[in-house]
């Protein structure tokens, strides 16, 4: 995600701002950029630079094009979201007169309408950024407001107000010498308080280095920072506001995990918003979905009658996952293949074929091969992917991102759920345009997703029992996991996840594969981890789960058991019984996975493995 950082007060705002964009690193970017305010109170002027690529590249061009000092400064590391990493994407941005310079973090979903309304009035845009349109709106509004204090925050409310989507905003104007404004709407942002001087920050590393006084604020609020008149808070209609105030009672390091232990830890936390990210700007005014960004006409959508989901590791799961809803959701064949297989096999493919590939990175090389196979064989290639501007999706026909933010930690969490709403997205447009589903029907599922970011809060809400569970489980010789249906993708991403951090041996099975041979490894005390289905609609599958759960526990083994609440059938049989909301059946994985995470998380921790860094691997395997 984009780091944010703002400055005012008496040091040279550069050299903080520099500071603080250096300590968001971790938050992942392809481009960095700042601005400072220059000249007096009289004829002030904005001063900026930016540079695709890592922090070296703009400290490069700041060598050589120094700017000024200033006691105002704005910086932005950049994720990018519309439009590729280039430098003219990079932020900050300003508007045409140069007046106003604006960095931002999120999505504004009604840009486009927003960037055709200032193109009419003859604006002529310099980026493909959603950004860009606020510098110009707020170029627009300022001079019709009355000069005096809280001008800019004034602006600032009357654009927020227009705006939809998620928004971390910070706005500087050439004529404002003392003060810089800021808005939040579902996205980060914090404020530091030193003495006689404030901070911004899309977390409180931007600038723990100077102090751990902090302000957190509200949802939809406006903060001016100003040198004279200090902190000022308002709602989007101007309300005056109070915000929380606390200290931070955690070091540098500890900050950039956003107080967590591990990278992993804070991307599991963050699975919420990583799942809400990506519906964000999906969904119609109907109910029905709207992935314009995606590039297949209705036409190319219709004339498949076979796809092909091709990807590795935790991203095969995520298409495993897939098969199940793409195939009840729209009739259409689907077959999913781990990348490093599918093109030695020569499969059957040709232009009806979608073949969707999904990666993290957008840099596996297996998945890339099979991408360019598939490419050469006719077929439309879909990539779901994480990284804008990676080669998969750069490759591909069409893209659908996931919004999960920068993934840090080698095991794939965020993206993984991620990945999941993706590919149900991409099962209910084929279902949606090829007129298999109504739009009411497609409505029901799409509520059914919105509530799945609510779901996944909950289920992290009560982890303390799994971690515990987890640190009796450390000495565990073997582990094996359970699922029918949905829940075999499931156990066999809670076994990679075990297998990756903890280092020991873990096998995921269909439940009903059991009986036929694995079976035979349970021995007194194995743990048997086992993702049950609702009983609600899937009775049959749920029924025989159960009576899985009996056969294991009937040779000795230890029963960890994932069920939803008021399933009461399973409590008979289970050592461990880890609840998770209700959820549709094929939207369960969204839920039934995150106990998984947590689990394999404080196993590894406990047997005193690094967990963001686990020993053979890397976090983009770039080679076949
Ligand atoms: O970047 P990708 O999604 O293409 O990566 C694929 C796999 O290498 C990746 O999912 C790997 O299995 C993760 N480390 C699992 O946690």
């Amino acid at each position: 995600m984009c780091g944010i950082v703002g400055y005012v007060g008496p040091q040279n705002a550069l050299d903080v701002v520099l500071e603080g964009l250096r300590r968001l690193e971790y938050r992942g970017y392809d481009s960095a950029g700042v601005a400072v305010r220059v000249g007096g109170s009289g004829g002030g002027q904005l001063a900026s630079a930016k540079k695709a690529g890592k922090l070296a590249n703009l400290e490069k061009v700041l060598a050589d094009q120094p700017l000024p000092e200033s006691t105002i400064g704005i910086g932005h590391t950049r994720w990018a979201t519309h439009g590729g990493p280039t430098d003219r994407n990079a932020h900050p941005h300003l508007s045409a007169d140069g007046r106003v310079a604006v960095i931002h973090n999120g999505i504004i979903e009604n840009f486009a309408a927003l960037r055709a309304e200032c193109e009419a009035a003859g604006v002529e845009f310099r980026s493909d950024t959603d950004t860009e349109v606020v510098a110009h709106l707020l170029a627009a509004v300022y001079p019709e407001l009355p000069e005096g204090p809280g001008r800019l925050a004034e602006a600032l409310r009357a654009v927020s107000r227009r705006l939809e989507g998620a928004f971390t905003l910070v706005a500087a104007h050439a004529d404002e010498p003392d003060t810089l404004v800021a808005s939040r709407r579902n996205s980060p942002l914090v404020v530091g308080v030193g003495d006689g001087e404030y901070f911004l920050g899309s977390d409180v590393a931007a600038f723990i280095a100077h102090t751990r006084e902090a302000r957190e604020l509200g949802q939809d609020q406006v903060v001016e920072i100003d040198r004279t008149r200090g902190l000022t808070v308002t709602d989007f209609d101007g309300a005056p506001a109070e915000p929380v105030a606390y200290t931070v009672d955690w070091d540098a390091a500890a900050a950039e995990k956003g107080g967590h232990d591990w990278f992993m830890l804070k991307e599991i936390a963050e699975q919420p918003q990583a799942v809400a990210d990506t519906l964000l700007g999906r969904l119609g005014d109907e109910g029905d979905l709207v992935l314009d960004e995606m590039r297949l006409s209705d036409q190319e959508l219709r004339d498949i009658d076979k796809v092909f989901v091709v990807s590795c590791g935790t991203s095969y799961h995520a298409g495993l996952i897939a098969k199940y809803a793409i195939e009840h959701w729209t009739r259409i064949p689907v077959e999913v293949e781990v990348a490093s297989e599918f093109r030695y096999r020569d499969p059957v493919l040709d232009r009806s074929t979608l073949v969707v590939v999904i990666s993290q990175s957008g840099e596996t090389m297996d998945t890339l091969m099979a991408l360019r196979h598939a490419k050469d064989q006719k077929a439309r290639v879909l990539a779901i992917c994480n990284v804008n501007g990676s080669t998969i999706p750069r490759e591909s026909d069409a893209v659908l991102y996931t919004h999960a933010g920068p993934e840090i930690a080698v095991a794939s969490t965020k993206s993984f759920l991620a990945q999941i709403v993706a590919c149900y997205l991409v099962g209910l447009i084929l279902a949606q345009v090829r007129g298999i589903k109504y739009a009411d029907e497609v409505a029901v599922i799409v509520r059914e997703l919105q509530k799945l970011p609510e779901a996944v809060s909950q289920v992290l809400g009560q982890m303390e029992p799994v971690r515990e569970l987890g640190r009796s489980m450390a000495d565990a010789g073997t582990i094996l996991f359970l699922g029918r249906h949905v829940g075999f993708p499931v156990a066999l991403e809670g076994a990679l996840k075990l297998k990756e951090l903890a280092y020991i041996h873990a096998e995921g099975f269909a439940a009903g594969e059991l009986k036929h041979g694995p079976i035979a490894v349970i021995d007194e005390g194995t743990p048997v981890v086992v993702i049950v289905p609702s009983p609600r609609g899937r009775s049959l599958l749920h029924g025989k789960v159960v009576s899985n759960i009996q056969e294991v526990r009937a040779r000795g083994a230890r029963t960890i058991v994932i069920a939803e609440e008021g399933d009461e059938d399973v409590v008979p049989y289970a050592d461990h019984l880890i609840r998770v909301p209700r959820t549709p059946t094929l939207l369960a994985p969204v839920v039934t996975t995150v106990p998984l995470q947590v689990l394999a998380c404080e196993i590894a921790a406990t047997r005193g493995y690094d967990v963001d860094q686990p020993r053979n691997l890397a976090k983009s395997v770039t080679v076949e």
